[in-house]
C-alpha cells in the first residue's frame, strides 16, 4: 500500500495566525509555526504503538522527528518524546473512515464513499461535508490535546492548514507533487513515499528543498519513505541487513540502498541525493520500528501493538 492512501496530518504551532491573502507569501516565515530543519532525520512508525520507559526513558534511532499514529499514542508518550528532545509528527487519514477508529460511528452513511482496494474496512469519505469536517477538526483538535507539533495530510491542504495553525500546529502535505508549487507556501514539510521508482517523479521537490531566493521561501525538508525487504546480514562488511526491492531485482543491498537513496541518479553534475536534500528513511511496507538509513546503519524503535 502507499501511505498516500492514508493521509498523513502534521500540526504545527503559531503564536500568531496573520491572515495573508498574497498566495506566494511563504506562511512558515511570518508566524512561528515549527519549521522542521533542511535534511532532518527523522523515523516513522504508523503500524505500532511506540513505547518509552518512564523510569529510564530512552528511543531509538537517534534522530530529531519521529511521526507516529494519533489514534494509537497518548500524551504522556508524547510529553516523553518531547521530554527527549524528539518533535512528533501526528498522523491520521483526513479523507477516510477506517473502522477499527473510535470514531468511526461518528461518519453519516451519506458521507461514504468508495471502500480502498487494499484496505479492509477503510472507506473514502466526502470530504466536502460538513459533518466529515468536523471529525477532522475533532482529530486536529485530540492531536493537539495530546501534544503533537505537527499533523500531516493529502489534500484539502489550505483548510486543514488554518485550523492546524489555529493550535499551533505545523503541518506536511505528502506526495501530491503536481499540486506542490500552490501549497508549499501553507506548509512547514513534505513527504513522499516511493518517488525513487520514477526519479522524475522526485524532481519536483527541487525548488521545495531548495527555493530560489526569488521566491521568498525558507528551505524545508521532504520526508522521504522507499520500501524493502530484509534479512539478517550476510557477511561482517554487509548493510545492517539484507535489502531486496523487487522493482530492482539481482542488483544487491548496496545497489538497492544506493536506488532508494537517490546517490547515483546524476541531475546535471550533481547527485540526485545531492541535489535533493531528501530526509531518507528505508522501511518495511508495515511502517514497523524497524528502519535502515541511507549509510545502511539499521534502527529498531521499541514498540508494542
Ligand atoms: C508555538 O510553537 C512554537 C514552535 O514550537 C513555539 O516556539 C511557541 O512557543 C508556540 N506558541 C504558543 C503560543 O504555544
Ligand atoms: C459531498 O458533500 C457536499 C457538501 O454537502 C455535497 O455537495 C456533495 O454532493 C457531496 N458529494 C457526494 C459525492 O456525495
Ligand atoms: C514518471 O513521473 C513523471 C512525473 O510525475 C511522469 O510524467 C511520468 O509519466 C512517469 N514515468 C513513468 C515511466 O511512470
Ligand atoms: C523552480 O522554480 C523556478 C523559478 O520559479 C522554475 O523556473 C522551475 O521550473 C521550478 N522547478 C521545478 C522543478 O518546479
Ligand atoms: C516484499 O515481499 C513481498 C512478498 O514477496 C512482495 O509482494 C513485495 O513486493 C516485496 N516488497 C518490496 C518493496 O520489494
Ligand atoms: C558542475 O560543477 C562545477 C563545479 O562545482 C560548477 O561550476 C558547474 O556549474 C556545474 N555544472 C553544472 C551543469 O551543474
Amino acid at each position: 500500500m502507499q501511505i498516500s492512501t492514508l493521509p498523513l496530518f502534521s500540526l504545527f504551532s503559531a503564536v500568531v495566525w496573520s491572515h495573508s491573502d498574497h498566495a506566494t507569501t511563504d506562511t512558515a516565515n511570518s508566524v512561528q509555526l515549527w519549521q522542521p530543519e533542511l535534511g532532518a532525520s527523522y523515523q516513522v512508525v504508523l503500524s505500532l504503538e511506540v513505547t518509552i520507559d518512564s523510569t529510564n526513558p530512552t528511543i531509538s534511532p537517534s534522530v530529531g522527528i519521529f511521526e507516529i499514529d494519533v489514534f494509537k499514542h497518548e500524551a504522556p508518550t508524547i510529553a516523553l518524546m518531547h521530554s527527549l528532545g524528539k518533535k512528533v509528527v501526528c498522523y491520521f487519514s483526513a479523507a477516510t473512515a477506517e473502522e477499527n477508529r473510535p470514531d468511526y460511528k461518528d461518519f453519516l452513511p451519506q458521507d461514504f464513499g468508495e471502500a480502498l482496494v487494499d484496505w479492509k474496512g477503510e472507506n473514502y469519505v466526502n470530504i466536502s461535508s460538513d459533518s466529515v469536517w468536523v471529525i477532522m477538526q475533532r482529530r486536529i483538535k485530540q492531536a493537539s490535546d495530546k501534544g503533537c507539533d505537527a499533523i500531516e495530510p493529502d489534500n484539502t491542504v489550505e483548510k486543514l492548514a488554518r485550523e492546524a495553525r489555529s493550535y499551533n500546529m505545523s503541518m506536511g502535505v505528502k506526495n501530491c507533487q503536481e499540486i506542490l508549487p500552490d501549497v508549499s507556501h501553507l506548509v512547514q514539510f513534505a513527504i513522499n513515499e516511493e518517488c525513487a521508482y520514477n526519479e522524475t517523479s522526485c524532481l519536483p521537490y527541487a525548488n521545495f528543498t531548495n527555493p530560489p531566493p526569488s521566491s521568498g521561501m525558507v528551505p524545508k525538508p521532504v520526508f522521504h519513505v522507499e520500501y524493502v525487504n530484509y534479512t539478517a546480514p550476510s557477511s561482517s562488511d554487509s548493510l545492517g541487513a539484507e535489502i531486496t526491492n523487487d522493482f530492482w531485482p539481482g542488483i544487491g543491498s548496496r545497489g538497492v540502498l544506493a536506488k532508494l537513496c537517490l546517490t547515483q541518479q546524476m541531475v546535471g553534475n550533481a547527485t540526485m541525493a545531492e541535489t535533493l536534500k531528501f530526509s531518507t528513511v528505508i522501511k518495511v511496507l508495515g511502517l514497523d520500528g524497524w528502519m535502515m538509513d541511507c549509510q545502511g546503519v539499521v534502527s529498531n524503535t521499541a514498540t508494542k501493538d
